[in-house]
């Protein structure tokens, strides 16, 4: 395997380096397609357990369900409040933590566990490895974000088994499938 040339290495490592977890300054223009293509691309070049690739990616642009996750989300947030002292709870209250409604999309990235059925190398030892292959996609998606000049944040203040019967009522999403994260 050939190193990099240097300018290639170089821009790799600013990627690296500028990527962020961006919560606010988000903009309504559409995300187009084919850049839409190239971020999901990146995630599917991800590594995985027993090549297994038990990502799939929900491409959610309707602002409908956003606002119906953003409310399952607020909701969290708060019941997370309630469980602070009171010094941290006053410095969490001006946290931003989310921006569902804000962007212009949002992708669900989900883990299925039975993907490739049960004799997937690597995972009959160590199942959580299809969750950690699914992590990898999502950072292989932010990176390649990054190097669009697209935002995206990881939002984790949901509940998974409400967030699964929205997106199962809502968009079909099959409820054998794990959320790893809203993005
Ligand atoms: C698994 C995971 C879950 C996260 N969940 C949230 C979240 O719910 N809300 C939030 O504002 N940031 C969330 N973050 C972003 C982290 O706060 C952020 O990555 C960290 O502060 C470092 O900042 P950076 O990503 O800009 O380098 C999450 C990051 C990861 C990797």
């Amino acid at each position: 395997m050939s190193a990099l040339q240097p300018g290639d290495r170089e821009a790799l490592h600013r990627v690296l380096h500028a990527r962020r977890d961006v919560r606010s300054g988000f903009v309504d223009t559409p995300v187009d397609d084919e850049r839409l293509q190239r971020v999901l691309a990146a995630a599917h070049t991800a590594p995985s357990v027993g090549f297994s690739q038990p990502w799939d990616f929900l491409v959610l642009r309707s602002p409908d369900i956003r606002d119906e996750l953003a409310a399952l989300a607020q909701e969290q947030r708060q019941e997370f409040a309630k469980s602070l002292p009171a010094a941290r709870a006053r410095a969490f209250a001006g946290l931003r933590v989310e921006a569902i409604r804000e962007a212009p999309l949002g992708i669900v990235v989900t883990c299925d566990p039975t993907r490739d059925g049960r004799h997937v190398l690597g995972r009959r030892t160590q199942p959580r490895m299809a969750a950690h292959s699914v992590a990898g996609a999502v950072q292989n998606l932010w990176l390649a974000a990054r190097a669009e000049g697209l935002g995206v944040g990881w939002v984790s203040f949901f509940d998974e088994r409400e967030m699964a019967a929205l997106l199962g009522r809502r968009v079909g999403m099959p409820q054998h499938l794990e959320v790893v994260a809203y993005l």
